[in-house]
């Protein structure tokens, strides 16, 4: 037994432990004033630290929309969907999601990371086994944890082991999921979507996709990976978040009309939340809206990530080889991590650290982040200062 003073002290100390190993956080006061700029701590800089892929949280129409709900709404939902009604805004964006996935329908929930762990929770059981890429996001690791289903981690991108755990266990598991993010958002890797959804048909398994960093970028109308990859929507359930490309806030589900309504009575992050502002629902349907367009803006950003990565690996950094708009600078440990990251601040450029427990210990970075706002000459600013 400890006492409350204990308690403190241990957490006091734990906190020391972590600056000690160059993990502690701190939350840096900061005013973006474009999607490339940013005054940190009254200092004006550049920087790469954003999801903001196609700069919709900047966009003119996108942000009259949401000037001119707010005038006219109230302010929060005031409650959740299923106690007071969805309202208009809300109908309308899942009408939005649904048509712009080709899916029967869909389902707006107050964050992508409600998104992920309800739905775990809401269809996996505990008579389930899933299957997760080691380098997902905690909120597909959380939703795991949550369903109490048998998980077995793969290593990353592994599609042998995962076929051969697949082969081992399947068959004693009511069902299976596999579940991966479909691009990783901190080493921008691809997921292996073709050779997932075989292994799914071939062991009778699901496959769960979190597209939160993929959707608005690739894909036909910027519908994200699983549809580059023409991927089979029989076999894949599709999870998104609209606080990324799509530069607002929430999450959704697109699919079957089934999944929807399961979700509508087992999602306990949606049931018990109060639904998004309606302000923010009419501002990320306008920006669904404007953002099929922007093949442009997509193929522009991903040749500038491919110029990017390209001239990074030329000086000698380390980074991944997979042509997508996060584009990470391995460094050795925590301490280097933040030396790079300060060293940049120092030249007026931001890129921020990336440390445990958001990556692996052996795996400290720089995440670059770009943007579709963002101009060669910047890349050629961040190039130099690195070198
Ligand atoms: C891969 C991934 N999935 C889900 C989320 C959560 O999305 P949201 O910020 O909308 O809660 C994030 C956010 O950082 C993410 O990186």
């Amino acid at each position: 037994m400890i006492t409350p003073m204990d308690l403190w002290s241990s957490l006091s100390e734990d906190l020391q432990h972590r600056e000690d190993q160059g993990l502690r956080r701190f939350l840096v006061p900061c005013r973006p004033s474009s999607p490339t700029r940013t005054l940190r701590q009254g200092k004006s800089l550049l920087h790469f630290a954003s999801n903001d892929y196609l700069a919709m949280a900047w966009n003119p129409e996108v942000r009259r929309e949401f000037t001119q709900f707010a005038a006219q709404n109230s302010l929060g939902a005031t409650a959740s969907p299923l106690i007071l009604g969805a309202s208009e805004p809300y109908v309308h964006l899942v009408d939005s999601i649904a048509q712009w996935h080709q899916t029967e329908s869909a389902l707006v929930f107050p964050s992508g990371y409600a998104a992920n762990l309800g739905t775990l929770q809401a269809l996996v059981s505990p008579d389930d086994l899933v299957l997760s890429d080691t380098l997902n996001h905690a909120c597909l690791i959380d939703g795991c944890r949550l369903s109490k289903a048998t998980i077995k981690v793969f290593p990353h991108r592994d599609t042998q082991t995962l076929g051969q755990l697949l082969s081992n266990f399947r068959h004693r598991f009511r069902m299976a999921y596999v579940l991966t993010d479909t691009l990783f958002s901190m080493d921008g890797h691809i997921a292996p979507i073709p050779q997932i959804e075989s292994l799914c048909r071939e062991f009778n398994a699901l496959a769960i996709a979190d597209e939160a960093h993929a959707s608005g970028v690739f894909g036909q109308h910027g519908r994200g990976l699983l549809d580059a990859y023409r991927a089979d929507p029989s076999v894949w359930i599709k999870i998104g978040t609209l606080s990324k490309a799509i530069g607002c806030t929430g999450g959704y589900v697109a699919g079957t009309q089934l999944l929807c309504d399961t979700l509508l009575h087992r999602a306990r992050p949606l049931i018990f939340s109060t639904a998004l502002p309606p302000a923010v629902l009419a501002a990320a349907a306008r920006s669904i809206q404007i953002l099929q367009s922007m093949d442009d803006q997509r193929h522009k950003l991903l040749h500038m990530s491919a110029y990017l990565r390209k001239e990074l690996a030329l000086r000698g950094f380390r980074t991944s080889s997979d042509s997508t708009p996060i584009i990470p600078v391995y460094v050795d440990d925590p301490h280097e991590a933040l030396r790079l990251s300060k060293k940049l601040l120092d030249q007026g450029i931001f890129v921020p650290a990336i440390r445990p427990p958001t990556v692996p210990p052996n795996g400290c970075l720089i995440r670059i982040s770009l943007n579709a706002a963002h101009t060669p000459e910047d890349c050629q600013q961040l190039l130099d200062a690195l070198e």
